[in-house]
């Protein structure tokens, strides 16, 4: 264990644990966007930066994917980090101006009103790049960044209908800002400019999946973890709870 001092509250962490790990157990709250805890190791988006200091003076670190290795002091609030991350803040904000937590925080850091130039507003996304790692995690790779400059965006190779995009829908759902597109109704759901079928659960007769996202699920996981698949969550969490009661 390292003994390491938070924001003044002296307290123990494990060798190799992050600082924003750290921060959560000890209740210290660093604003995140980026961060999901089932994607690990973006830290894109800044927004967590905190000073460390190891006994070399205080630097600047990502505490989403800073693992502590020694003894040290950690500021999260410090004068440095508040100017610093104020100007994150307002880079992003001036990315997504609509959205609400980085409104949010604008408020909570007095960031002023950008004098940048201001993209369009339908151009939502922060470029956190969530989406394309949930994609490569979850699915078949499908979306990545494209282009430059102000131009540069999430997307599928010339904005074309994708054959490795699945319809599974984690791109949307991981997006901090709300910026994927994903249109359903019952029976179908679109995004990235596919239509996709949905698939009804095999128990309530709910659709809720695609049958691309079943098959590829199928594919990359082992046989005899394919009981409940065809179920909607819903039903599985109820399936694993009457399982687990007659054990
Ligand atoms: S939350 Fe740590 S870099 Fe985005």
């Amino acid at each position: 264990m390292l003994e390491v001092c938070i924001d003044g509250k002296e307290t123990l962490a494990e060798k190799d644990e992050f600082v924003l790990a750290l921060a959560k157990r000890e209740a210290i709250l660093i604003p995140t966007l980026c961060h999901h805890k089932a994607i690990a190791g973006l830290g894109s988006c800044r927004l967590c930066i905190v000073e460390v200091d190891e006994g070399r003076g205080p630097k600047v670190v990502v505490s989403c994917v800073y693992p502590l290795k020694e003894p040290c002091t950690i500021f999260t609030k410090s004068e440095k980090i508040i100017r610093l991350r104020r100007g994150i803040i307002s880079m992003l904000r001036d990315r997504a101006p609509q959205d609400p937590y980085l409104q949010q925080l604008c408020t909570e850091y007095s960031v002023p009103q950008s004098t940048r130039y201001v993209l369009p507003p339908q151009l939502k996304c922060v470029l956190c790049g969530r989406c394309a790692a949930a994609c490569a995690a979850l699915g078949n790779g499908a979306i990545t960044t494209v282009g430059r400059g102000t131009a540069k965006k999430v997307s599928t190779p010339y904005d074309s209908a994708s054959a490795d995009c699945i319809g599974c829908g984690a791109c949307a759902q991981v997006c901090p800002v709300h910026a994927i597109t994903c249109t359903e109704t019952r029976d179908t759901r679109s995004l990235w400019n596919k239509t996709f079928r949905l698939v009804p659960c095999e128990k309530c007769g709910v659709p809720f999946t695609t049958q691309e996202a079943l098959d590829l699920v199928r594919e990359k996981t082992l046989p005899g973890t394919h009981a409940n698949l065809g179920l909607c969550p819903d039903c599985r969490k109820k399936e694993v709870l009457l399982t687990t009661r007659r054990l």
